[in-house]
């Protein structure tokens, strides 16, 4: 009796050990590219000087708005996240109670608005600003854009 439950103890940890030898390259991200900057900060730049600079402020562009928040404070969000505010509207990222200290919303840049490379740009620019230099993305950057 006892032999059998040794038996059935040692065949579970072949079953586990078999498990792990499997699981353990993805997880060490072999399967899928690890989280990187995508788009360029300074093509962002100058969409947002001629798109957002009328209603937020944000590090090194001069006289921005108030009307909307004041980005230098947005330091938490990741580049999937401010791709999710450009084109869904900021509302989309903000709690109820953030959004209702503001009076005007936000429009959502989706495409025709934006392109899809414009908004990955201007992601790329706010996370560069509300960053340290060279911090990568927390979660690697989705190719499509989100659903709203
Ligand atoms: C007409 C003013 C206006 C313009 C133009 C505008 N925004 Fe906004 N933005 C807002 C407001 C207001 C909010 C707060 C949410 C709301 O009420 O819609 C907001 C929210 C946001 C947020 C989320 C902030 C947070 O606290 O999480 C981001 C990021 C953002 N805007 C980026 C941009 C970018 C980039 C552009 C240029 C493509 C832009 N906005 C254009 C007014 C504007």
């Amino acid at each position: 009796m006892l032999q059998i439950n040794i038996g059935r103890r040692v065949g579970v940890w072949v079953a586990a050990l078999t498990l792990v030898a499997f699981a353990a390259p993805v997880a060490l991200g072999h399967t899928s590219a690890a989280p990187k900057l995508v788009g360029s900060p300074t093509a962002g730049k100058t969409v947002f000087t001629s798109t957002c600079i009328t209603c937020h402020m944000l590090k090194t562009v001069s006289s921005g708005g108030s009307i909307g928040p004041n980005l230098n404070k947005v330091t938490a969000l990741d580049e999937n996240t401010i791709i999710k505010a450009l084109t869904c509207g900021g509302a989309a990222v903000m709690t109820k109670a953030a959004v209702a200290k503001y009076t005007t919303t936000m429009a959502a840049y989706a495409p025709p608005a934006l392109t899809q490379t414009q908004i990955t740009n201007l992601a790329a620019f706010i996370f560069s600003e509300t960053h340290p230099k060279g911090a990568v993305p927390k979660a690697v950057v989705s190719k499509t854009l989100p659903k709203c």
